[in-house]
């Protein structure tokens, strides 16, 4: 059982959502080349995934691969990939395990033949676990998920599937990359940095934002429960009067 369990400040939330940020930077102190910082971070992973599972949240989604990290050196994002690979064959018995249902958020045109027959086996294997849904969000950009929402509404709007003047706020949700999933109550960013980073920029609308200060290999549970006792510390209000 977790430590959590039984700790009454400790709210935990539908839906939660990590920018996993700080690999380079704790490398860096360490002495370590980035990509060693990459490495550890799966460790991290691995403890959000299970501890968020067995404190009941029902959506994850995990910022691993954004639309801008293209830009990144080549040698760079070739490790990425290949971790990436290597935790999505590691890890399969532990969401087994947890009953994890994997679905990946992000535009698959850049991705690798490689990569994408692995996601795609991962997601299928994973497909009839009832537990927590884990989004990983992989050449991922906020801006680009809206793009593509607005790309299929005006397809539906051409063929005159729908009306312009149809089109409201659950019509453009209903286009998202995972429209089933609930928008994130919790967004948690490691490493300190107060940004959102082009990360699920219509989702975040009424999201709580936790910001903790340690670089993300060393994001354990003790740091995620510091973050859900944050959470449950906030009055949220949606605009209303309490
Ligand atoms: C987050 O760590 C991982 C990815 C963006 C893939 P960074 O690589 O951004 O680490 P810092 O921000 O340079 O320390
Ligand atoms: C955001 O982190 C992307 C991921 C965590 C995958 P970055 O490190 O790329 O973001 P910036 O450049 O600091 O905004
Ligand atoms: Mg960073």
């Amino acid at each position: 059982m977790s430590a959590a369990a039984g700790d009454p400040g400790l709210v935990v939330p539908r839906s939660v959502a990590v920018i996993m940020d700080g690999n380079g930077r704790w490398a860096k102190q360490a002495g370590l080349e980035r990509i060693r910082g990459h490495e550890k971070g799966i460790e991290a992973v691995r403890t959000t995934v299970t501890e968020c599972a067995q404190l009941g949240v029902q959506a994850l989604v995990l910022y691993a691969f954004s639309e801008e990290n293209w830009q990144r050196p080549q040698r760079e994002i070739d490790l990425l990939f290949k971790l990436l690979k290597r935790f999505l064959a590691e890890e399969l018995p532990t969401l087994m395990q947890h009953r994890v249902r994997l679905v990946h958020s992000g535009r698959r045109e850049r991705l690798a033949p490689d990569v994408l027959d692995l996601l795609d086996r991962t997601i299928a294997a994973t497909a009839g676990n009832a537990g927590m849904t884990l989004s990983l969000a992989i050449s991922y950009g906020g801006r680009q998920e809206i793009v593509d929402a607005v790309r299929a509404l005006a397809a539906d709007v051409q063929r005159g599937a729908m009306a312009p003047a149809a089109i409201d706020e659950a019509a453009i949700h209903a286009r998202l990359y995972h429209p089933e999933l609930p928008d994130p109550d919790l967004l948690i960013r490691t490493a300190g940095e107060r940004r959102i980073s082009n990360f699920l920029l219509w989702q975040v609308s009424y999201a709580e934002i936790h910001v903790a200060e340690v670089c993300w290999p060393e994001f354990r549970a003790e740091h995620l429960h510091a973050a859900f006792r944050d959470y449950g510390r906030r009055v949220r209000k949606f605009g209303k009067v309490t």
